[in-house]
């Protein structure tokens, strides 16, 4: 297959990271942007010979001169947090831009669907964006489309995700939570969303029209700091916050609200599904396993 030349977006973060860094183990260009080219991420990306334009999804000029001359692009977005439907508009404007380029063939990562997402407003407004680009990857005339749905990042539990999602976990090894020890999490490696990003571009007829649940491993929350705790050696462990402790809980810590949202999750998805679309998907334990340097420096300051 001949090369091709991949704008991806947020190269610098966790998945885009994995797609960038899978497709220039194929040999494939890659151009992607990111508001410091001199932070470590940035760096590690050029290191490999990735193209690393500076700019924002709002710079126009920026993007224009990213995405000329390539063909695929792998579109992710992340939302300003204090205005979550702006993830709409920066997608929009990366889709304008690259359909105006030549783009053949886009792989969108949304998110897999949350049963109750309705129920929290912030949970809501990001999920609607989603919907939003969905609508227009699908309807914007690229000759190949393909949307992946990844579930639960197993990355969520590392820096720096882990710090926005569990505050304080990282320190104390002590993980507050609204689930429940047996909320089944549809956790997906993000090698996996590479992996499977990678597969649609190398395949575009059959991933052509194809919205796919992404999922590596279902794993119960208990399970989940069982591995963790065994992985590392480390006093990993949740308390399970009840409906009183949680309401008083979620005043001082916000993400809780967004957690409740989420016990739901055990019945978001098809499961497995990476798998079936010829993606070799790996465990948890064996996510723990790779990024075992990590963990550590995540979680340095838990006791034995
Ligand atoms: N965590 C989960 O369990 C989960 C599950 C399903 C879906 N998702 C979705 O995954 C997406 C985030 O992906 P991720 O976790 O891989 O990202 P991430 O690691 O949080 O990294 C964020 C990336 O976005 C870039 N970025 C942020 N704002 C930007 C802006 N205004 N202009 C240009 N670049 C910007 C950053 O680039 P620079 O800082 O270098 O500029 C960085 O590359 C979100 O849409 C989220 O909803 C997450």
């Amino acid at each position: 297959m001949a090369p091709h030349k991949v704008f991806v977006c947020a190269a610098t973060g966790t998945q885009g990271g994995a797609v960038a860094r899978q497709l220039r183990a194929i040999g494939w260009d890659v151009n992607t942007t990111t508001r410091d080219p001199n932070s470590p991420a940035a760096q590690a990306l050029t290191s490999i010979g990735i193209n690393v334009h500076q700019g924002a999804w709002t710079e126009t000029a920026a993007l224009e001169s990213a995405i000329a001359g390539c063909d695929l692009l792998f579109l992710n977005m992340m939302p300003d947090l204090a205005n979550p439907p702006s993830e709409a508009e920066f997608g929009t404007n990366v889709l304008r831009i690259a359909k105006a380029a030549g783009v053949t063939h886009v792989v969108y990562s949304s998110g897999i669907a949350l049963p109750g997402a309705e129920s929290n407003p912030f949970v809501q407004m990001a999920f609607a964006a989603k919907g939003v680009l969905e609508k227009a990857v699908q309807e914007s005339g690229f000759q190949h489309w393909t949307i992946l749905r990844p579930g639960f990042f197993m990355a969520n539990y590392l820096v720096p995700k882990v710090n926005m999602l569990y505050p304080g976990a990282a320190e104390t090894g002590l993980f507050e939570l609204a689930f429940n020890a047996d909320t089944e999490l549809p956790m997906i490696d993000h090698e996996d969303i590479g992996a499977s990003a990678v597969a649609a571009f190398q395949n575009p007829d059959k991933f052509h029209q194809q919205a796919i649940d992404l999922i590596s491993e279902v794993v119960t929350v208990e399970k989940a700091m069982e591995t963790m705790r065994r992985g590392m050696g480390r006093n990993i462990r949740a308390k399970y916050l009840t409906d009183e402790e949680l309401e008083e809980a979620k005043a001082r810590n916000p993400m809780l609200a967004i957690q409740e949202v989420l016990r739901l999750i055990s019945s978001a998805g098809n499961v497995p599904t990476a798998k079936e679309w010829g993606v070799a998907v790996g465990t948890f334990e064996q996510f723990v396993e790779r990024e075992k340097k990590d963990f550590e420096e995540t979680y340095q300051n838990v006791s034995n």
